[in-house]
């Protein structure tokens, strides 16, 4: 599968390789794709300097490394170490994106003896996950033709999973190379990494975007929520949960203000859900989620 790059972009030129492992210029700015994953970021170059090893190795783990992606890769590493003007440690951070918690889902299920206190609790929340809850969200939304949905930050897609029949195009764009190829794993659907923090959809390309989990970890959540809906076609829908709505202070007057301010409008509010992440048998974080439903108006 190729990428759609018209999703990013109006100006598309292909400046060396193939759509497969090539140099793109998108409205002006570099895309380098390897494997037909587009780095739609600031500047690819520099990320693919500060997280090469990570990079090869989880194409590698994917079995998805060949000679032409070594190469080229190889190549943006070695530009970004020797030109002066590519400052690789400014993308330092997402390097410690490639984390395993984050890319495993929840690895360590713990199933405790019927006799114990969490059992009802964890029968609880797994009877009804974060993620089913939100792709039901979607499921709710009008459907017209065509319907793009594009998640961004999916981890291990756990909810991207869910969200395949609700698209005719689903895209997965998260920092983190090793996330997105384990959240790709056998979906039909399309990869690009992407730095919330620098959006780099299309305007008016999207139906859809949905965010599990993502907004509190961003730099900038609200030049985020603006970003979403100018990326979002009239009548699209941004669907999110947070564990940590600082952003709006957790309070849902404070929230439609702030949406409203972007061009969009609360739709579906709700508080209390729980969001369990198992870290080991005995490490389980339990979070009080808000999610959030608002429409491009
Ligand atoms: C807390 S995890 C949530 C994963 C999944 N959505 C869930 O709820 O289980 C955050 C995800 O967002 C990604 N992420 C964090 N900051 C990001 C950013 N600035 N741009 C794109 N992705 C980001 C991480 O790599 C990770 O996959």
């Amino acid at each position: 599968m190729t990428f759609p790059l018209g999703l990013l972009g109006v100006d598309i030129e292909l400046r060396s390789g193939d759509a497969r492992n090539g140099i793109y210029l998108v409205d002006h700015a570099p895309v380098v794709v390897l494997d037909g994953v587009p780095f739609r970021l600031s500047d690819p170059t520099a990320y693919i300097g500060a997280c090469f090893d990570e990079i090869v190795a989880s194409f590698a783990e994917h079995g998805r490394l060949d000679d032409a992606l070594l190469t080229l890769a190889r190549e943006e590493r070695d530009r970004a170490v020797h030109d002066p003007f590519i400052d690789a440690s400014a993308i330092a951070p997402t390097a410690l994106d490639f984390t395993d918690g984050e890319t495993q889902g929840s690895p360590a299920r713990f199933d405790p003896d019927a006799s114990s206190p969490l059992a009802p609790l964890l029968e609880a929340i797994r009877a009804e996950p974060l993620e089913a809850v939100l792709a039901k969200w979607v499921g709710d939304l009008p459907r017209g033709d065509e319907r793009t949905i594009a998640e961004l930050g999916p981890g291990a897609g756990l909810l991207a999973r869910r969200l395949a029949t609700h698209a005719d195009t689903l895209v997965l764009a998260d920092r983190s190379l090793r996330a997105l190829l384990t959240a790709g794993d056998d979906l039909a659907a399309e990869l690009c990494i992407m730095d919330a923090d620098w959006f780099g959809f299309r305007d008016a390309s999207l139906d859809v975007i949905i965010a599990q989990n993502v907004i509190d970890l961003l730099r900038a959540p609200f030049a985020f929520l603006e970003d979403v809906s100018r990326a979002l076609r009239p009548g699209g829908h941004l669907i999110l949960s947070t564990p940590d709505p600082w952003a709006w202070r957790g309070e849902r007057e404070v929230l439609e203000q702030l949406l409203s301010e972007c061009g969009l409008t609360l739709r579906r509010f709700e508080d209390d859900r729980l969001w369990l992440r198992e870290h080991s048998p005995r490490e389980l974080q339990v979070f009080r989620v808000q999610l959030v439903c608002a429409e491009r108006t």
